[in-house]
């Protein structure tokens, strides 16, 4: 799919730079209102003049009722402090070295009658919100920033894809709550799925239809694989975004309607683990009390009211889980076809129904 390799080419490449969309956030992020009451949001890879994530919260600083808005910016960035200039007449380099935005008040502050991205830059300007430099390069795990770090509770942004596993490290290991975008390969890597696993990090609710679309700088249009990008609309488009979270939303409780019962011929049981395949999340059945490998998409709608996610279906993990070597010598799971062919089942993770059915007698 073209929107999936050129995400992972931009991944590969350290591409970085693609910047969210206001309407994404507003999306998402109405689903975690009661969240941010009396809270210290840090958005720490982002330009507070450019990133829509801190304009959200700036704009909307009032209405959530936040206690203070953080946002840092990286040095790396190739639109660093080139949009409004608040630092007077600095030179381009001087422009560009990183700082860090703290808004505790946000308010009218030109009289014209509503409150503008023009108050929040006012209120830079008359101090009463402070724009400072950084001594660093802003790097979210920078002395500097891992401070402002251990003194937010909640972090929300769009963090570079390529430093996912790190970054989502990062934030547990200082027991922070987030709200993130990331590559949907975030719920297979060995580092950052057992924190689905364990329930310390669930998917949010997410892009339509799994379609992101991001604006990026018009330069870098080029480092992307052609065919997702849009000249007229300027925006990339990336399949299989998602976004990621360990704060509680409405979503997590929903239980699944499970409409199919177990037969044996219609569910291959694995030549290498103790369980069954079930190659369609539609068609979980409702009396299996047993291992079930199902597409891992199922984490899209996961409730661990209903089930237990087990492990991951293929690598180390899958080895741990307690899957043995397949016919081609690894430990991903494996099905015998009635052809008598092995067959390796696409991304599976491996799941248990918290509250089987009763087996309906034959
Ligand atoms: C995917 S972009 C998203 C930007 C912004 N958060 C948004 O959503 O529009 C990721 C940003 O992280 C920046 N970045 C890269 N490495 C970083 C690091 N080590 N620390 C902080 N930011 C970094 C990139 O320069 C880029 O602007």
């Amino acid at each position: 799919m073209a929107g999936n390799s050129s995400l992972a080419k931009a991944k590969d490449a350290r591409q970085d730079e693609f910047y969210t969309q206001l309407t994404d956030i507003e999306k998402e992020l109405r689903h975690y209102r009661r969240h941010f009451q009396g809270k210290t949001v840090l958005c720490n890879c982002d330009d507070p003049f450019e990133s829509n994530f801190f304009k959200y919260f700036a704009l909307n600083f009032n209405r959530l009722g936040l206690k203070k808005l953080m946002a840092t910016c990286y040095s790396g960035s190739p639109i660093t402090g080139t949009q409004l200039s608040l630092f007077g007449d600095a030179t381009e380099e001087e422009r560009r070295t990183p700082y860090k935005a703290v808004v505790t008040s946000v308010h009218d502050a030109t009289g014209n009658g509503g409150v503008e991205m023009e108050d929040v830059a006012e209120l830079f300007r008359n101090g009463e919100n402070t724009i400072e430099r950084l001594e660093g390069n802003g790097s979210y795990d920078s002395p500097e920033c891992l401070k402002l770090l251990d003194e937010a509770d909640i972090v929300v942004t769009n963090p570079p894809f390529s430093l996912i596993r790190d970054y989502v490290l990062t934030l547990i290991a200082h027991e922070k709550k987030f709200i993130l975008i990331g590559p949907q390969s975030v719920t297979k890597y060995k580092e950052t799925f057992p924190l689905i696993r364990d329930g310390k990090m669930w998917l949010g609710y997410g892009f339509d239809k799994g379609d992101a679309y991001f604006s990026i700088p018009k330069e870098s249009a080029r480092d992307f694989a052609q065919g997702v990008y849009s000249e007229r609309t300027g925006l990339v488009h990336f399949r299989n975004c998602v976004w990621v979270t360990n704060l509680d939303i409405r979503k997590r409780h929903e239980e699944q309607i499970l409409f199919r019962r177990y037969k044996p011929e219609d569910y291959p049981a694995y030549t290498n683990f103790d369980g069954i395949d079930v190659a369609k999340v539609a068609d979980i059945p409702c009396d299996y009390p047993g291992n079930m490998g199902v597409p891992i998409t199922f984490v899209n709608q996961h409730n661990p009211e209903q089930f237990e996610i087990v492990g991951l279906g293929e690598g180390d993990l899958a080895k741990e889980m307690g899957v043995t070597r397949n016919h081609r010598g690894r430990s991903d799971l494996e099905v015998q076809t009635s052809s008598g062919a092995f067959k390796r089942p696409y991304a599976r993770i491996v799941i248990r129904n918290l509250h089987p059915e009763q087996p309906k007698e034959a």
